[in-house]
């Protein structure tokens, strides 16, 4: 067995690292560090593995040499402290946005600041097995990935690799689990629930991963908080350089798609669920696409949906570590998501 630990291990993707690890086949889980829950027990702050680990949170200082190290940390505190965590650990999958972009003027353009390690950035390969694969196989540091970057890239990546794409408008709509386990008076119940919060209508910082990963095309991208806990859904509506037929569509996704492991086509003549729906893929590493062509315009609506702690943050990640340390790559995440009810 290989050792993996987490650090951020009290938050929420830190959470969902330590479900999957405890449960995966070719990993011992060593380690999961927190600050302000040192000396606990995980179960207690995550009491879904009550009687399934007995480890308790250390100090992120405390955390020794591993082969697999997992940084869920907040946004921008994983890069200052890289060539620390990059001695510990033979493999580095860092889940914050610290590593996505690929060059310092992308990061500064989307984050606003100057990057810490902007030598490192080069370096990670951007987590997402469907695109980077090969790349994936052996490599020594990855990032995690955007939750609606994902959804996104996920949702399109076969037509903009086909060159259909004239020009994309794409909705996401999120839940609330997206924003961490801190809180404030934006996430308190009372004004969060039953809110549906408009609250990126422009200029959401994960466009510049969504271009980076897709190449050039007009992307017109808005965020919406709605109620729900976990999921994202992602509606795009994409205007097409030629016509295409639904017949076109099947082709293209089954192309691309039908050998992919976590990729479902969705799309039902009948029923509650017939297209992609985030709340079937709840605690699932699957992202579900389905699409309808507008008869009388030739719109394409492409819809999408994940669970943005799985497939969007921890389910990819262990997903792109079982290909650098040359395991199954569905290894420790083949389970459906929860029944719909
Ligand atoms: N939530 C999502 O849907 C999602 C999806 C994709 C990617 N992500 C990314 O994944 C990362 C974690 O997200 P999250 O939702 O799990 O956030 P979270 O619930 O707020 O957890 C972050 C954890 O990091 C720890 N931490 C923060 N700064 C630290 C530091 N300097 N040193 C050591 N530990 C530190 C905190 O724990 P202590 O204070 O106890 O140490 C906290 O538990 C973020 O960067 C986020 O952008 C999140």
């Amino acid at each position: 067995m290989l050792s993996a630990s987490v650090v951020g291990g009290a938050g929420y993707v830190g959470g969902e690292l330590v479900r999957l690890l405890l449960a995966h086949p070719e990993v011992e889980l060593r380690q999961v560090s927190s600050r302000s829950q040192a000396g606990r027990y995980v179960h207690s702050v995550h009491p879904n593995l009550r009687g399934r680990t007995r480890l308790q949170f250390s100090r992120p200082e405390e955390i020794t040499p591993c082969d697999a190290l997992f940084l869920a940390l907040s946004h921008g505190e994983s890069a200052p402290q890289i060539e620390r965590w990059t001695r510990l650990a033979d493999r580095v999958i860092d889940l914050a946005a610290d590593f996505r972009l690929k060059s310092p003027e992308a990061y500064r353009r989307w984050y606003g600041t100057e990057h810490p390690a902007p030598e490192w950035l080069a370096r990670f390969v951007y987590g997402l097995p469907e695109l980077h694969r090969e790349e994936l196989r052996g490599a020594r540091w990855a990032s995690g990935v955007g939750c609606n970057a994902a959804a996104v890239i996920l949702s399109l990546l076969p037509l903009a690799r086909a060159r259909a794409i004239a020009r994309i408008v794409v909705e996401v709509k999120v839940g609330s689990s997206e924003g961490g386990a801190k809180h404030g008076l934006a996430s308190h119940h009372p004004e969060r629930s039953g809110a549906v919060r408009s609250f990126a209508p422009t200029g959401h910082r994960h466009q510049g991963e969504i271009l980076q990963e897709l190449g050039d095309i007009e992307l017109h991208f808005s965020v919406t908080a709605v109620e729900l806990v976990r999921g994202i859904l992602c509606t795009a509506h994409v205007f097409t350089h030629e016509p295409l037929e639904e017949r076109d569509l099947w082709r293209i996704y089954r192309e691309r798609y039908g050998a992919e492991p976590f990729i479902r086509i969705v799309k039902d003549r009948t029923g509650v669920y017939r297209y992609p729906e985030p709340k079937i893929l709840a605690g699932s590493n699957f992202f579900d696409v389905g699409f309808e062509r507008d008869p009388d315009t030739g719109r394409l609506v492409v819809i999408g949906a994940l669970d943005n702690l799985m497939k969007g943050a921890a389910g990819s990640a262990v997903q792109a570590m079982n290909l650098m340390l040359g395991f199954a790559e569905t290894a420790g995440l083949e389970f459906p998501g929860l029944h719909p009810i």
